[in-house]
């Protein structure tokens, strides 16, 4: 994309691309080749498989016993213990300290007032924030480099290129609108990744009708790379639960995190490529109702059936209920995450105040300051300073 011009928005996304088949049935054929040529593996962590972005055609289960073709992301990240995102030098309130040379008072107004209007004219917008920034923290921490389209060494192979995120982000224009106001009220103080985190804020409270309230800390530095290959950090719709919960691990969450987070799956939408191969594992009835939406593999359906624009536990009832979409949704029946699920479904108020605090720490992960070199605040969000 030229310097200069901003970033297509998710809003106007008409089209949107799914991963290749041809290159799917290309890789599933190699992988079985080198299967056979190297025999049964010795161990799962000597399997080499795909992040959760693809449905191979032809799954060999000598490679990926369990049905997951994510274990490329779970093997390689679970085996180093990775300490909880600790969040040094966030604070609450951040650009309201008038000693301070962040004080820009009306920052967190202006991104509050830019989320309510965009979500008032289309809540979906709020999910595509909420996800923005799942999908930030998750891929070098929250440093907004899932914004960029040119980087410091030039790079436009940017996250906003990988699979997970390619035609799929929305809210970026609404980050971008924040930004200007921001700019012209106190130049160079605020960062696009602190602008997505109060955004992801804000569209919480407000799809949640005011019953969720996170408490987002201010201060994270924005980063100055970011590439396609690094969002198969992120786990896949087609991922099972071990690789679920080693992606989680690897960034110092929990399973009980994991649990709580996949709740904002209670809103926006989804496409059909990513769960109509499972038709058959849904509930008949719902499956049928998904079917008949389901045109094509680009088609989109809202995410949650009953409540499909409020952020609520509505989702682990679905679960429960065989009415979840995605592989990675269905799979938190399985009997490590069970209890959480049952317990979500049913304890009033319980969800939303885990949901505070885990997205509280998933805006923790990987923080960059003043203090480190390769950071800075951006002047526009999609490409670093010169
Ligand atoms: C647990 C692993 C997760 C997987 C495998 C996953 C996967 C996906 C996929 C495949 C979509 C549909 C994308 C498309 O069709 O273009 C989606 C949508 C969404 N995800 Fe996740 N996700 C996960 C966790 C999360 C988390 C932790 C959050 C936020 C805290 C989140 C929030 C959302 C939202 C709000 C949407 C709807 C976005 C929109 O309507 O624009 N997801 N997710």
């Amino acid at each position: 994309m030229p310097p200069g011009q901003p970033y297509p928005t998710g809003a106007n996304n008409t089209r949107r691309t799914r991963p290749s088949k041809k290159m799917a049935t290309k890789l599933a054929a190699l992988i079985v080749l080198v299967a056979f040529l190297a025999g049964p593996p010795a161990c799962e962590g000597d399997i080499i498989c795909f992040n959760g972005w693809l449905k191979l055609p032809i799954q060999d289960p000598r490679l990926c016993p369990q049905g997951s073709m994510s274990r490329m992301n779970g093997r390689t990240r679970a085996l180093v213990p990775v300490p909880r995102p600790s969040g040094l030098g966030l604070g609450l309130g951040y650009y309201n300290n008038r000693s301070s040379r962040s004080y820009c008072p009306r920052a967190e107004g202006i991104v509050r007032d830019a989320v309510s209007k965009a979500v008032a004219a289309q809540p979906g917008i709020g999910a595509g924030l909420i996800r923005l920034f799942f999908h930030d923290c998750f891929v070098r921490g929250c440093d907004a480099s899932v914004l960029l389209t040119t980087t410091n060494s030039n790079n436009s192979d940017t996250e906003r290129e990988g699979n997970p995120n390619k035609n799929s982000l929305r809210g970026l224009e609404v980050i971008d609108a924040a930004k200007a106001k921001i700019e012209a009220a106190c130049p160079g103080r605020v960062s696009c990744a602190d602008i997505v985190a109060f955004a992801a804020r804000d569209a919480s409270s407000i799809l949640s009708n005011r019953r969720i309230n996170i408490r987002m800390p201010g201060g994270r530095y924005d980063g100055r790379e970011s590439f396609s290959n690094e969002t198969d950090q992120l786990p896949g719709p087609f991922s099972g639960a071990t690789v679920l919960l080693s992606n989680f691990k690897a960034k110092g969450l929990t399973s009980d995190e994991m649990v709580t987070l996949s709740g904002a799956h209670t809103i926006g939408r989804a496409r059909c490529a990513f769960f109509s191969s499972r038709f058959s594992e849904m509930d008949p009835t719902f499956a049928a109702k998904l079917k008949a939406q389901c045109n094509d593999d680009d088609t989109n359906v809202d995410q949650e059936h009953v409540t499909p624009e409020v952020l609520d536990k509505r989702y682990y009832q679905d679960v429960i209920d065989g009415k979840a979409l995605f592989t990675s949704d269905a799979v938190l029946n399985s009997a490590e995450t069970i209890k959480q699920v049952t317990e979500n479904a049913k304890k009033a108020g319980a969800w939303e105040r885990k949901f505070e605090r885990a997205m509280e720490n998933l805006g923790k992960i990987g923080v960059k300051t003043k203090a480190d070199k390769d950071a800075e605040i951006r002047k526009v969000c999609w490409k670093v300073n010169n």
